[in-house]
């Protein structure tokens, strides 16, 4: 049984996730998709919001995909669940310093969890989360962006006067 892990803050899911949450599902047998607590972002949806949004969101894998949340090491939590490698989305060059030293980081904390890079499709590579929350609260349409679910929770932060 082939289980991966795929971290992030997912303030929201957009359909750039999904899109990379598709991909790991094509190739491993079960994909956990963790919420992690990141101190050093101040996020708009709490973590139950933000689970809630990615249960909804990525129903249609059924029992392929797991949703959870850690806070700590995300090695550790790797271990935890099983998982024996990190799947990580690249979207351009520029996330590649970060995520490079990232790898080679959580490699050296612990050398038999891999972390692959998927790319989703290029259409997904400007977006990021930020974007869609600086979008909704100018009340932009993120719908080509987002899930519907997404949608309706950013319509309810950002509620037009
Ligand atoms: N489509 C659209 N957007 C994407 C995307 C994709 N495929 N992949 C990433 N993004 C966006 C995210 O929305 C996010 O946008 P934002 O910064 O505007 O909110 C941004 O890219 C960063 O991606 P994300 O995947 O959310 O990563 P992160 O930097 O928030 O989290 C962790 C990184 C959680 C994996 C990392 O901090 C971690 O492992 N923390 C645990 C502590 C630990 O173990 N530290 C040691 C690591 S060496």
């Amino acid at each position: 049984m082939k289980k991966v892990i795929y971290p992030g803050t997912f303030d929201p899911v957009t359909y750039g996730h999904i899109d990379i949450v598709r991909r790991a599902v094509d190739l491993f047998d079960e994909v956990v998709v963790t919420v992690a607590v990141n101190p050093s972002k101040q996020p708009l949806f709490s973590m139950e919001e933000r689970i809630e949004m990615l249960k909804e969101s990525l129903k249609e894998f059924d029992s392929k995909v797991l949703i959870d949340s850690f806070d700590g090491l995300l090695v550790e939590h790797a271990k935890q669940v099983g998982a024996r490698a990190i799947i990580r989305g690249l979207r351009q060059i520029s996330d590649f310093e970060f995520e490079f030293q990232m790898a080679l980081m959580n490699r050296k904390l612990s050398g038999d969890i891999t972390t692959i890079f998927l790319m989703p499709h290029e259409r997904y590579t400007y977006l990021n989360s930020t974007v869609i929350r600086n979008l909704a609260s100018l009340h932009a349409d993120v719908s080509n962006f987002v899930p519907p679910v997404v949608h309706e929770a950013l319509k309810k932060k950002f509620p037009r006067k």
